[in-house]
């Protein structure tokens, strides 16, 4: 098969690793990928949101089946235009994406399939939002309805804090994506995230993990995309999976099936878990990043065909093969992310190590420019590494960290501390 991978981080590299090592695939083209990615499969130019663009590309290179990445592609409804055209598509329709593109109908869609969440109240104007805060008290969660990369969530500790998060939303903040804001009961308890795949009618679990969002040790300072993740999620027990699996996801997914936008694609629900009770803090439409790297790091060429089968409507008939192992990953970022960084900064000792299926080196923000690997994001690479207990999974992953030379990068040294 000829395969067309959208996106280019660290979480299109892990996946595009699993897709090479299975037999099925004959051709594996990643758009507009990066500099790991361009060692194991051909890269791309290529707008990923254009719908239309990607439906010529995938015309023009025969392509068999296209996998979808980030969310930006699937909220544009790519993955529409691509199965209008007849392809056969990994990723939902923009109508099912809505469960990650809007706050707001993600926890309609909760009320109506009876779904445990954050009590909540959804609001267009600044007044009414400020009488429910003060009505509902601090802590309290004010979050902007639309897509706003991971940082249209504020956690307010005082009714001050709450009243000023509403105005700056609504003042743009985060743009169109504030128009319109959702405020939550404020959840205690930990989180882990629960993976599944859903073909419009049958749900497969393929895995748990945990991340580090904040970029400091011990889990402080500013938010990021993620700096380290690992699987499985000690947290999320069989038993709370399952509780989950019943009470949350299964009811979502009939849900959106009733209301004629079947999902079909990874859904990646984030949980707050307290007192063995699960309840849900949002729906993501596509793999988490860095979270996929440790699924695909366990699944290994498996998840080619776990993909295939879902894009097909065939998950009723298919199994996990499980290991009983660990997963782990380190990120390496730019010094000064989730702030301003430097760009074009020379990463060596990359080629070092040996990549093989117990370790591997995912690039994210990586390009390569006369024979040197360049940095050119925030979130640069991805230290990964499985094993038979977590802590030899992470000994193996900071080994790759340590190994790289690359003076102006740094990375968590605590990435997996809450469950070791
Ligand atoms: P979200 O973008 O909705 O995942 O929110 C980002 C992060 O904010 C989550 O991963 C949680 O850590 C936190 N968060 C969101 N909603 C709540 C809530 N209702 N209670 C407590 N924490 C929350
Ligand atoms: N690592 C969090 C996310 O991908 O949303």
């Amino acid at each position: 098969m000829n395969i067309l991978i959208l996106g280019g981080g660290g979480r299109e590299h892990s996946l595009a690793w699993a897709v090479v090592q299975n037999p099925k695939c004959d051709r594996l083209i990643v758009a507009p990928g990066n500099a790991g990615i361009a060692q194991i499969a051909d890269c791309a130019a290529l707008d990923i949101e254009d719908g239309s663009a990607v439906v010529d590309f995938a015309q023009a290179h025969s392509i068999d089946f296209v996998i979808i990445g980030p969310e930006a592609p699937l909220a544009a409804g790519v993955a529409d235009r691509l199965s209008e055209a007849g392809f056969l598509v990994f990723g939902p329709s923009a109508a099912a994406a809505k469960l990650e593109a809007s706050k707001a109908f993600t926890k309609e869609i909760c009320a109506a399939a009876n779904a445990p969440t954050a009590a909540y109240g959804h609001f267009s104007d600044a007044a009414s939002a400020k009488a429910y805060v003060q009505a509902q008290g601090a802590p309290i969660v004010i979050k902007a309805d639309g897509l706003a990369a991971g940082k249209g969530v504020i956690i307010a500790e005082t009714l001050a804090e709450a009243e000023a998060a509403i105005d700056d939303m609504f003042a743009g903040a985060f743009g169109g994506a504030g128009a319109e804001v959702v405020i939550e009961e404020f959840m205690t308890g930990e989180e882990a995230s629960f993976f599944v795949l859903c073909d419009g009618t049958d749900v497969l679990p393929i895995g748990t993990a945990q991340d580090h969002k904040r970029v400091g040790e011990g889990d402080t300072g500013p938010n990021t995309g993620g700096m380290g993740a690992y699987s499985p999620a000690p947290v999320l027990t069989d038993a709370i999976a399952q509780k989950a699996l019943e009470r949350i996801i299964k009811p979502t997914m009939a849900e959106m099936a009733r209301r004629g936008t079947p999902y079909k694609g990874v859904l990646y629900a984030g949980l707050m878990i307290e007192d063995g009770e699960p309840r849900l803090v949002e729906y993501n439409c596509r793999f988490g990043d860095p979270e996929c790297q440790v699924l695909m790091m366990r699944l290994g060429a498996q998840a080619f065909d776990l993909m295939h089968a879902c894009a097909e409507d065939r998950l009723a008939g298919v199994r996990v093969n499980w290991a009983d192992d660990h997963a782990l990953t380190v990120v390496l970022a730019a010094k000064g992310y989730p702030g301003a960084y430097e760009k074009g900064t020379v990463i060596r000792g990359l080629r070092d190590f040996s990549d093989d299926s117990f370790q591997m080196m995912f690039h994210a923000g990586t390009t390569e420019s006369g024979g040197q690997i360049t940095a050119t994001g925030g979130r640069v690479l991805n230290a990964t590494a499985r094993g038979a207990t977590l802590q030899q999974a992470r000994d193996r992953a900071y080994a790759q960290a340590e190994s790289v030379d690359w003076p102006d990068g740094f990375y968590r040294s605590d990435i997996g501390w809450r469950a070791l």
